[in-house]
């Protein structure tokens, strides 16, 4: 489907990376609907216990293709994104992440979906929604204040601060540091002792841990009628207009 996704199933755990490191693995539509096709069929499976994500190179991911959105802004049909989203919140086989540099946008909040996080000792999480005149997505503006409280959330989302991973660790919102280069070791082995579990009880459990699928759905619905109209607004705009035209600017 896209050479930006590398999928593999071995032993119980799909493994997913974002395979785009030269624009530090920033989320395409084609690599959303890989993404979608991706946690369905491990659903289906029953092969599939537990889905391990990381990102090629330095980074997790930069979040949503900055110039695709763009593009986007005046047609009708879905974001691919979204279906995406939506998808993270009916998942029902476990998720693991291993996060080195950068988890940006949508870097950051789909790992609030996640079950198991490790961090390199330079991961940083960052949901810079308001500075790019947009509001939150993937119900992260629900489960976010739930896991560390409203007022770390509100430097997440409100003042758009990024944490480390020294911090994402002491807030509770990963679950461990993995010395540099080994991040993703430790996740597969995570993943492994997952998928070595009952596979009906392990969904179960991340079922009754997550609660009712419907809530995050309502959220992720509102968020998205407020993230497409800030998306068009003219301030939103002309943020990422500015972004786009600092990278074409570059020294070739
Ligand atoms: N969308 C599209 N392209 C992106 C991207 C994104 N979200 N993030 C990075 N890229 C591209 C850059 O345009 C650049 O492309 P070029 O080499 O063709 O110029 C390339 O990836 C490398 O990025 P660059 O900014 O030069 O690397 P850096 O190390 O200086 O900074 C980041 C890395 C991730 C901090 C920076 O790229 C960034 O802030 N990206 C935007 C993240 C963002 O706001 N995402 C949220 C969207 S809702």
């Amino acid at each position: 489907m896209t050479d930006n996704l590398k999928i593999e199933t071995r032993n119980g755990v799909m493994e997913i990376t974002f395979a785009r490191p030269e624009k530090k693995n920033a989320l395409t539509g084609e690599m959303y609907l890989g993404l979608v096709d991706a946690m369905e069929r491990a659903d289906k499976s029953d092969d599939v216990r537990a889905i391990l994500i990381s990102g090629a190179g330095e980074n997790f991911s930069a979040g949503s293709d900055i110039g695709e959105f763009l593009s986007r802004v005046n047609r009708t049909e879905e974001f691919p994104a979204l279906r995406f989203i939506r998808q993270l919140a009916i998942c029902e086989t476990p998720m693991v992440a291993a996060v080195d540099g950068n988890a940006i946008g949508v870097g950051t909040t789909m790992l609030f979906h996640c079950d198991l996080i490790y961090a390199s000792p330079v991961a940083r999480f960052h949901t810079p929604f308001i500075n790019l005149a947009l509001v939150p997505e993937a119900a992260s503006s629900l489960l976010l204040p739930a896991r560390i409280g409203h007022a770390r959330a509100a430097e997440m989302l409100l003042l758009g601060e990024p944490f480390s991973a020294d911090q994402a660790l002491s807030l509770g919102l990963i679950n461990g540091i993995a010395p540099a280069g080994e991040v993703l070791g430790v996740a597969r082995e995570k993943a492994s002792l997952l998928a070595s579990k009952p596979r009906n009880a392990l969904r179960a459990t991340r079922r009754l841990m997550r609660g009712d699928p419907d809530i995050l759905l309502d959220r992720i619905r509102e968020e998205a009628f407020l993230f497409d109209l800030a998306l068009r607004s003219e301030e939103a705009r002309e943020v990422f207009m500015a972004f786009m035209a600092r990278s074409k600017s570059k020294p070739a």
